[in-house]
C-alpha cells in the first residue's frame, strides 16, 4: 500500500510538472485558459489537447518502449546440462500446467541480463516481461504458479539462483507497469541451448517465464542459468 501511495504521489508530482511545462511553452494558450473572449469551444479543445498530450508523455516517461533481447542459439546441451547439475537449483522440473517465473531485478553493478537454458526430452515456453515497480530486494527469486489449482497458489524460493530458503510467497497481482519484452513462444529448447541478453531499460525487475501451462502431462526438466553482466 505504502509503495502504492507513493507512486501515486509521484505521478501526480509529474503530472503537475508535466502541465506547467507544456502550459508555458503555449503562451497564447495559457493567455486564453480563462476564456473571456468567448471562446469557449476553442478553449476546451486547447485544453483537450494538452490533456492528451500530458497523459500520453506521462506514460512514455513511465514507460519507455522496451528494445528486443539479443538472443542465439548453441549445440552445446550436453556440456550446458553437465555443468548446471553441478549448481545446486539449476535443474528443476517445471510441473505439466504450471509457469515458473523468475524475478530478476536490476542492479548497479551490471548492465544487462544473461540467460541460458534447455529442457529434457521435449520443448517449453518461454518469455520475458519487465516491471518498471522501484525495485525493494536485490534477490533472484523463483516463482510458480500452478495453474491447475484453483486457489492461483504461488510458491516462492528466495534468494539467488544458487540458494534455495523456501518461503510461502504473496498472491498474483495484477500489474499496469508491467511491459512485454518478449511474449511467450515455445521454444525446441530440448534441441538446442536457448540464450539470450537484455540491456537494462532503466531500474526494475526483469521476469523470466517458464512456461508449461500448455502441457496437460508432461512434467519439464529445465535446466537454466540467469546471471548479470556490465
Ligand atoms: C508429473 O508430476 C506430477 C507431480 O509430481 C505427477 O503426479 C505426474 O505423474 C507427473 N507426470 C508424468 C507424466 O510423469
Amino acid at each position: 500500500l505504502r509503495t502504492a501511495m507513493e507512486k501515486l504521489e509521484a505521478t501526480s508530482q509529474l503530472q503537475s510538472r508535466l502541465s506547467s511545462l507544456s502550459f508555458s511553452s503555449f503562451p497564447g494558450i495559457t493567455a486564453k485558459h480563462g476564456c473571456t473572449d468567448g471562446s469557449v469551444l476553442m478553449c476546451t479543445l486547447a485544453s483537450l489537447i494538452i490533456y492528451t498530450f500530458n497523459i500520453s508523455i506521462l506514460s512514455l516517461l513511465q514507460m519507455p518502449p522496451l528494445n528486443p533481447p539479443t538472443t542465439w542459439t548453441s549445440a552445446a546441451v550436453k556440456e550446458l546440462k553437465a555443468k548446471l547439475r553441478t549448481e545446486k537449483d539449476s535443474v528443476v522440473t517445471v510441473y505439466r500446467g504450471d509457469i515458473m517465473t523468475v524475478h530478476v531485478p536490476t542492479v548497479p553493478e551490471a548492465t544487462k541480463v544473461c540467460w541460458e537454458f534447455a529442457t529434457d526430452g521435449y520443448d517449453i515456453g518461454f518469455g520475458i516481461y519487465f516491471d518498471w515497480s522501484p525495485v525493494t530486494s536485490r534477490s533472484i527469486t523463483v516463482h510458480i504458479s500452478e495453474s491447475s489449482d484453483d486457489e492461483d497458489e504461488e510458491e516462492e524460493l528466495e534468494g539467488p539462483v544458487s540458494n534455495g530458503d523456501v518461503e510461502k510467497g504473496s498472491k498474483t497481482q495484477t500489474n499496469s507497469n508491467l511491459a512485454e519484452i518478449l511474449p511467450v513462444y515455445r521454444q525446441d529448447s530440448h534441441l538446442s541451448v536457448l540464450a539470450g541478453s537484455h540491456d537494462f531499460p532503466g531500474e526494475g525487475t526483469y521476469l523470466l517465464k517458464f512456461d508449461n501451462s500448455y502441457s496437460l502431462w508432461r512434467n519439464k526438466t529445465l535446466y537454466y542459468r540467469v546471471y548479470y553482466s556490465a
